[in-house]
C-alpha cells in the first residue's frame, strides 16, 4: 500500500513537521522527538517489532548477511550495522555507540562481532530501559542515557565510536563530532553512517575535517538503502496498520521511508544522500 491512501489535512501536517523536523531550533525539535520517541514505544510496547529504528540496507549484487532465526525478521537493520562497523577491527575492542535506539545494533553487534565491550548510549531513559531489559543478559554490553554533545566518559575511553543514523538531528553535530574525537583512542575510528540532503553533504565533510578527522572509507550506500526499503515496505505498512492510530499514519509513513514517502523517493532521485565512512583522527 502506498502512502498517498493514508492523506487528509492533519496527515499532510504531520508530513510537514516529518519533512522540516531537522531544520527546526532545537528548543522544538527535543521535546517533538521526545514525543515522537514515547509514542513508538508505547506502539511496540512488547518490544518484539522494532528492534532498528534505521532505513536499513539491503544487498545488491552481494551475499544476504547470515543470520541467525531469531534475527531473521529484521535483516536490513542489521545489516546496515553490519556495514557500518564490519571494516573496523572490532573483535576483542572497546565501543561506544552514541544513539544505539532500541539496541538492535548492540545485540547484533555483541554476538557477531564480539567485542570486548560495548556501551549504547540513547537520549531516550526508555530506550535505555527497554534495552536493559531485553539485553541484559549480553555481558559485554550496557546501556547508559546521556547526549550525544556532552558524552559521560573519559578522553580516549573507546577504540571506535559508532553512528548510526542519528547525527542528523542533533542540535549541534559539531560538538558531538568533538566529543567522538575526545573519548576515541588515537589510533581508534569513528564509523559514522548517516545521511544528508544533497546540498548538506559539502558542509558535512568540511565538518568532519575540522573536527580532526580524515575520511579513510567512504561507500555511498544511498542503492542499498532503496532497495531495503523496497524489500520491508509489506512488513512496516502491515506493522503501522497494526499498531499507528490512523491520524498519525501518514506523518509515520513518511518517518518510514515507505513506498510513495518523499523520503523513498529522495533516496531514490538522489536528493538524499546516504554514506558510511570510516574516519580516523588526524594529528592534534
Ligand atoms: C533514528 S534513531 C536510530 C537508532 C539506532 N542507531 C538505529 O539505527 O536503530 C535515532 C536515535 O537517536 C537518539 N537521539 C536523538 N538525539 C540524541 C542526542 N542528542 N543524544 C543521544 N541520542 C540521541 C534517539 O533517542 C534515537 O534513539
Amino acid at each position: 500500500m502506498e502512502k498517498e491512501n493514508f492523506r487528509g489535512p492533519i496527515h499532510r501536517l504531520g508530513d510537514w513537521i516529518v519533512g522540516s523536523f531537522v531544520r527546526m531550533p532545537r528548543w522544538v525539535r527535543l521535546p517533538l522527538w521526545r514525543y515522537w520517541h514515547l509514542k513508538m514505544i508505547e506502539w511496540d510496547r512488547e518490544y518484539h517489532a522494532l528492534r532498528f529504528m534505521n532505513y536499513g540496507y539491503a544487498p545488491i549484487d552481494e551475499p544476504e548477511l547470515p543470520l541467525v532465526p531469531e534475527d531473521q525478521h529484521e535483516p536490513f537493520g542489521a545489516h546496515l550495522y553490519h556495514v557500518a562497523v564490519s571494516h573496523a577491527p572490532v573483535e576483542g575492542r572497546e565501543l561506544l555507540e552514541v544513539s544505539s535506539g532500541r539496541g538492535g545494533g548492540a545485540s547484533y553487534i555483541a554476538r557477531y562481532l564480539h567485542p570486548r565491550r560495548y556501551v549504547g548510549l540513547d537520549i531516550s531513559d526508555r530506550n535505555v530501559d527497554a534495552c536493559d531489559r531485553v539485553y541484559g543478559h549480553l555481558p559485554e554490553v550496557e546501556f547508559v542515557q546521556g547526549e550525544a554533545e556532552n558524552l559521560p566518559f573519559p578522553n580516549n575511553s573507546f577504540d571506535h565510536v559508532v553512528s548510526v543514523e542519528a547525527s542528523r538531528a542533533y542540535g549541534d553535530v559539531m560538538r558531538f563530532f568533538s566529543e567522538v574525537r575526545r573519548v576515541l583512542r588515537p589510533e581508534g575510528s569513528f564509523l559514522l553512517t548517516d545521511m544528508r540532503w544533497r546540498e548538506d553533504m559539502k558542509v558535512l565533510k568540511q565538518q568532519i575535517a575540522v573536527a580532526g578527522f580524515a575520511i579513510e572509507r567512504e561507500v555511498n550506500i544511498a542503492p542499498n538503502v532503496v532497495r531495503a526499503l523496497e524489500r520491508d515496505n509489506e512488513r512496516k505498512v502491515e506493522l503501522m496498520r497494526r499498531r499507528v492510530p490512523r491520524m498519525f499514519l501518514s506523518a509515520f509513513s513518511e518517518f518510514a521511508g515507505t513506498i510513495g514517502s518523499d523520503r523513498y523517493r529522495a533516496f531514490a532521485d538522489g536528493r538524499m544522500n546516504y554514506f558510511s565512512w570510516n574516519l580516523i583522527p588526524t594529528g592534534e
